[in-house]
């Protein structure tokens, strides 16, 4: 009797494991298995658990290597303070005790967003202490700090510290709050690295021109018109026929780096995972009620056929965010020197949405230096910090910049008014310089 209650209870088991382990990796419809609320970076493809649990039976290594198949690209960019090479070292196996850093699920877990800080951290906010307890020893500057301020805005972060390391602060101290010829560079990246195939002048395409002549205004008037663009370029299926509505692939074909930089982001990170585009309507972050209901694409910015720039810095935006932050920004003095320059004429002056969102990196091509949009609308979202080098510094002084980004109530208002606290890390790597 009792063999039989375990073969049963074993059969039912299996069944129940098996039937998860299914679904986990090849069920259609996956919503009824998440075992808990997903966090703010990755909820838009939890869905996609395949991306993540690539194989059923993986443990905290199979996860581990996920998490960096997507994020090493941007840790190695930001020269990790605490990469994992690290802790392989054997003077530092001690410290792996409590915290074991070499992997990234220590301190991101997943499906547990209520003990979830500000970017996917589940560890207490003072746990710099288990392995730095020593530091007011070298540091004066450092005594009697709590050590739930370690990673307080300006001060250090656990991966990136573009922005704060001590002899970027030494070098950059100083200088008025606001650069006496404030601007940025100007984008002049050469968008399209393809050859050119020939336009394509069939008479079905010819009636398609005729039949809209709007559009075909608009299009001979933007920089794919004066590149020699017609609506072949883009309205094509692979066998030569007329395409109704072209998708992101159709860009891709000219533009592969935007189409990758922007996959990275949230706008663009469901079709990275070949899930339909991201919907207003399924966002956590405030959105206008009336902002179309068609999935993100290329298109949501720039439109179809106008790709005006201006267009695409701001307005764009704001059809579909309407968080406090996103709608104070007409109001703040920024918008205000937008309207003084005129938008069209010193698009070096102004500052946009797009100024501190996708902003203008360098690059270098053939030896030449350029300046192309970031697509990525998260690369310098969080920590904040990162917009410094990247936005900040062509208009401000550092420290003026660490103050604001540091101060939330000037991030909700946009940039309206002076810092209201200071950050002492400028100060204090000063007077060390000075000390020896
Ligand atoms: C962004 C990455 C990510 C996605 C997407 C994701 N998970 Fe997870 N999942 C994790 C992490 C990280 C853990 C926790 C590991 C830990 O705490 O050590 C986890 C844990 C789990 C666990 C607990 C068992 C275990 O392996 O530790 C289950 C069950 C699970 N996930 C199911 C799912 C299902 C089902 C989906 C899709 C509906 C999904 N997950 C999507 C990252 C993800
Ligand atoms: C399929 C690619 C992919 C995988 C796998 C993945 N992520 Fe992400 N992750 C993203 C994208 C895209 C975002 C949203 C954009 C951003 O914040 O960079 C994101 C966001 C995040 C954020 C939040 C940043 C913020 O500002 O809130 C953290 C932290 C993070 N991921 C860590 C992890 C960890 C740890 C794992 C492994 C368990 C993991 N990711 C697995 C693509 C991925
Ligand atoms: C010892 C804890 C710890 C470990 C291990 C860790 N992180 Fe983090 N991570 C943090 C903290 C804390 C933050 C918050 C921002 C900061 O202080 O840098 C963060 C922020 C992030 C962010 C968003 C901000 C940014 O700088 O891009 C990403 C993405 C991220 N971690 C990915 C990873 C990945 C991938 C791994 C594994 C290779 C990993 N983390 C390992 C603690 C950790
Ligand atoms: C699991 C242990 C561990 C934790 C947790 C940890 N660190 Fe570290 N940290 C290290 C090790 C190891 C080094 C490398 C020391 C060396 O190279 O001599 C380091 C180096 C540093 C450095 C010097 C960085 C550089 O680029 O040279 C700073 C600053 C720092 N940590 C700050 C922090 C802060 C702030 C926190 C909490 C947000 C933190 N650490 C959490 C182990 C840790
Ligand atoms: C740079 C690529 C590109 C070029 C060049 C282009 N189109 Fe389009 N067109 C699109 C995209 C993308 C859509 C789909 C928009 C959507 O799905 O919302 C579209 C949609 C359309 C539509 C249907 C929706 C609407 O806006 O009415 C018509 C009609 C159209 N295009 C005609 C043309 C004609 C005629 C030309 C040539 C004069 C042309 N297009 C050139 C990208 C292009
Ligand atoms: C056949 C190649 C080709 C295709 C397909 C194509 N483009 Fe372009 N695109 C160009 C060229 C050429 C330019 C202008 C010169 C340059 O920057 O290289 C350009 C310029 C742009 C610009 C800059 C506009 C400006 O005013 O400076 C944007 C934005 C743009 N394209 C977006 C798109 C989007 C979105 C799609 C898909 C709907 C697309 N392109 C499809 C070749 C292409
Ligand atoms: C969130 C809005 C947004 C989306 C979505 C978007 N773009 Fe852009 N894009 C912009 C803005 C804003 C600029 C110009 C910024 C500037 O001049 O400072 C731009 C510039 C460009 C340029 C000119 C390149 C350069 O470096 O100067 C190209 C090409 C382009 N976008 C292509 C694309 C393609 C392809 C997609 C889809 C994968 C896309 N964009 C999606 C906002 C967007
Ligand atoms: C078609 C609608 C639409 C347009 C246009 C649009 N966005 Fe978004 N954006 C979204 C949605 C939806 C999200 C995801 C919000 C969520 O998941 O809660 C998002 C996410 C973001 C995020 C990341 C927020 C976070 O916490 O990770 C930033 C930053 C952002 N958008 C800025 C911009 C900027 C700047 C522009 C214009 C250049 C723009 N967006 C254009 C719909 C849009
Ligand atoms: C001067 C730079 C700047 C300008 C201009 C700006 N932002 Fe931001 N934005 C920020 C900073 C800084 C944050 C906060 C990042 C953080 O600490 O989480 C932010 C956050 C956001 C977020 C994320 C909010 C959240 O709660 O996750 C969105 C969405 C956003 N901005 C959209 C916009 C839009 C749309 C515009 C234009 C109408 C705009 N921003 C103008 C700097 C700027
Ligand atoms: C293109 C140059 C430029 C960039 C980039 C820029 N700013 Fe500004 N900012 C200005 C100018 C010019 C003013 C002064 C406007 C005026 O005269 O009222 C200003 C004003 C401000 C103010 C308001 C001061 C007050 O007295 O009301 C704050 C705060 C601010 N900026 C913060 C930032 C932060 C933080 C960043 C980076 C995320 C940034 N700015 C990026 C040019 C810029």
């Amino acid at each position: 009797m009792k063999k039989i209650f375990w073969m049963f209870w074993l059969a039912i088991t299996v069944t129940i494991a098996g039937y998860y382990l299914y679904t986990m990796i090849y069920a259609e419809n996956k919503e009824s298995m998440l075992i808990g609320e997903t966090t703010h970076g990755h909820y838009q493809i939890e869905l996609a658990c395949d991306t993540c649990h690539s194989t059923a039976f993986g443990g905290t290594e199979v996860l581990h290597n996920a998490c960096v198949s997507c994020h090493q690209e941007e840790l190695d960019a930001a020269n990790d303070s605490h990469p994992r090479k690290k802790f392989n070292d054997p003077r530092n196996v001690d410290l792996l005790k409590t915290i074991d850093a070499r992997y990234c699920t220590t301190c991101h877990q997943e499906h547990v967003n209520h003990v979830n800080v500000q970017m996917g951290v589940t560890l207490p906010t003072d746990y710099c202490y288990y392995c730095h307890q020593d530091i007011a020893e070298h540091r004066p500057s450092h005594e009697g700090l709590e050590y739930d301020s370690c990673a307080s805005a300006g001060c250090h972060n656990f991966h990136d510290n573009r922005a704060l390391y001590e002899r970027f602060l030494v070098e950059n101290s100083g200088g008025p709050w606001v650069k006496s010829h404030a601007h940025i560079p100007l984008a002049n990246y050469a968008a399209s690295d393809s050859s050119w195939r020939d336009p394509i002048l069939s008479s079905e395409f010819i009636a398609h021109q005729e039949a809209h002549p709007n559009i075909t205004n608009a299009v001979a008037l933007s920089a794919h018109g004066e590149a020699g663009m017609s609506c072949g370029h883009c309205h094509q299926t692979e066998q030569g026929d007329w395409l109704d509505s072209p998708s992101i692939e159709s860009c891709a074909q000219c533009h592969q780096n935007e189409v990758h930089s922007y996959q990275q982001g949230k706008h663009g990170m469901r079709l990275a995972q070949q899930l339909p585009g991201l919907e207003t309507q399924n966002a956590r972050l405030p959105m206008r009620s009336e902002s179309a209901a068609q999935p993100h694409s290329c298109v949501s910015c720039h439109r179809a056929h106008e790709f005006d720039r201006q267009f695409a810095r701001q307005d764009a935006c704001l059809q579909c965010h309407s968080d406090t932050h996103s709608l104070n920004f007409r109001n703040s003095p920024h918008a205000q020197i937008n309207s003084s320059t005129g938008e069209k004429n010193h698009e070096d002056m102004n500052v946009a949405c797009a100024t501190c969102h996708l902003p203008r990196l360098p690059v270098t091509k053939n030896g030449e230096q350029l300046w192309q949009v970031q697509h990525n609308q998260n690369d310098n979202l969080r920590p904040n910090e990162k917009m410094i080098r990247s936005v900040c510094m062509h208009c401000h002084s550092l420290e003026f910049s660490i103050d604001a980004l540091a101060d939330p109530e000037l991030i909700n208002n946009n940039f309206h008014g002076k810092p209201s606290q200071h950050i002492p890390s400028i100060d204090w790597a000063l007077q060390r310089e000075f000390q020896n």
